[in-house]
């Protein structure tokens, strides 16, 4: 039977749809890079979708499972030195076997320490449903996460986050690299390009491409997966000597300066003590610049021992006291009260003056006192316009919270606008 699904969102179509109503991508749908897998392409029970992304040794691709009936998320393993045949199987360039083989080893391990920690229910991160090696390649079939990437989103933003959603962002990416540092693994590429915001606000840590065991990394040996990424790296990692839980601790506290900045100073280089955020403007807690301090200590034995012990600090940035409640405006009965007073004031004056004047005929003054009562049955319209325009009583936090960036994505995100953010550098990696 004909798949009868969009293959770039994968929702269902009618026939004789020629552009999808959910996603409004054109039917058929427009093919890959040209050495990427085609839309369409059937991976076992798995229909290959749209490309989502290449990096420097994969593609990542939507998918779906047929028997499932699921979106899915595959990652198929094909390094910048290999080829693909017709049959779409992958093969290495002439001389790049045993590298090939070494990073498709690699790529297999990563697969399975995700396995593991899905396993474990590590939450947070994207759970790995399925492996396969054909093809001459590897294949990870994940959870299909729907949202971007932080990197991406803060891109599209074109400024940084309030701190408030720094925080809350950081505590649960900490809460999962405490995690997985109890289950001996280090992450080793934390950075704003593998976290990842889904729709309903909350965050998973992606790519455990440079993930190493503890054992393995704190040992002093290039045994350890050479890796290191501009801006996130500490000295240890791009020096390639023992790492730790400390490592990790580096990369996130560069986030958390990343998330409300939105770039970086351009004289700053790795390595270098990051700026303070109040120093360049920012309207942050001390303690929170104090965390990114203590996290981006250039020697490790400085920043937190561990994850656990970053995710307490972060956790105790306290949110500032609720505003105090506005000063409550007359209630509107009060204002009833005086016009009614005034108003039997004036008949009182107008039956006085017309005893006084009786007999006489004084017609402009009539006419005056008329006005005058008229101008003071305007007083209530007055009050109920004072009454709505008073602001209501501050929420607080709950306005910088997460789920309100997330009704939508990317382009209906609402834009939370940084307290008066300093021109910085977006140099990127
Ligand atoms: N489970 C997922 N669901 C949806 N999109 C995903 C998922 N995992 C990854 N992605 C997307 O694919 C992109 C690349 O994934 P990932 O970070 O794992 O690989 P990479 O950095 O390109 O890989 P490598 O470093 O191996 O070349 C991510 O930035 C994200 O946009
Ligand atoms: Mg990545």
């Amino acid at each position: 039977m004909a798949f009868s699904r969009c293959l770039a969102c994968m929702e269902k179509l009618s026939p004789g749809t020629s552009v999808c109503p959910s996603c409004g991508s054109p039917v058929p749908c427009p093919p890959n890079s040209p050495d990427s897998l085609p839309p369409g392409f059937v991976l076992e029970k798995y229909i290959i979708g749209r490309e989502i992304s290449r990096g420097g040794s994969s593609i990542t691709y939507r998918a779906f499972d047929r028997q499932l009936e699921t979106v899915r998320c595959i990652k198929e393993f094909y390094p910048l030195f290999s080829r693909r045949r017709r049959d779409m199987s992958v093969y290495p360039m002439p001389g790049e076997e045993p590298r090939f083989q070494r990073e498709l080893a690699h790529f297999q391990r990563e697969a399975q320490l995700l396995s593991a920690l899905s396993d474990r229910h590590v939450a947070r991160i994207a759970d790995v449903c399925d492996k396969l090696d054909m093809n001459g390649s590897s294949y990870v079939v994940m959870e299909y996460l729907d949202g971007s990437t932080l990197d991406t989103y803060i891109r599209s933003l074109k400024h940084g986050l309030p701190w408030e959603s720094a925080r809350d962002i950081m505590v649960s990416v900490m809460d999962t690299v405490s995690s997985i540092h109890q289950q001996g693994i280090l992450h080793r590429d934390i950075s704003l390009n593998n976290i990842f915001l889904l729709r309903d606000g909350s965050v998973r840590l992606i790519d455990f491409g440079s993930a190493e065991t503890m054992d393995t990394a704190q040992r002093f040996s290039e045994a350890a997966w050479p890796s290191s990424k501009k801006f996130y790296s500490p000295p240890e990692q791009v020096l390639c000597r023992s790492q730790g839980p400390g490592t990790d601790v580096y990369a996130a506290g560069v986030c958390m300066f990343k998330l409300v900045a939105g770039g970086f100073p351009h004289d700053w280089k790795a390595g270098m003590p990051l700026p303070s955020l109040r120093s360049l403007g920012f309207s942050v807690p001390p303690l929170y610049d104090q965390v990114i301090s203590r996290a981006t200590q250039p020697e490790r034995e400085k920043r937190y021992a561990t994850a656990a012990e970053m995710l307490r600090a972060l956790k105790a940035i306290a949110f500032p006291p609720p505003a105090p409640p506005p000063k409550a405006p007359p209630q509107p009965h009060t204002y009833k009260t005086i016009l009614w007073i005034i108003v039997l004031l004036s008949f009182v004056s107008i039956f006085l003056i017309w005893r006084g004047l009786q007999g006489s005929s004084v017609p402009d003054g009539g006419q005056s006192l008329s006005q005058q009562s008229e101008s003071v049955s305007r007083e209530p319209d007055a009050s109920v316009a004072f009454t709505m325009e008073t602001p209501a009583p501050s929420n607080g936090l709950k306005n910088h919270l997460i789920p309100g960036l997330t009704d939508a994505f990317p382009a209906d995100f609402p834009d939370l606008k940084p307290a008066e953010p300093p021109q910085l550098g977006r140099e990127e990696y």
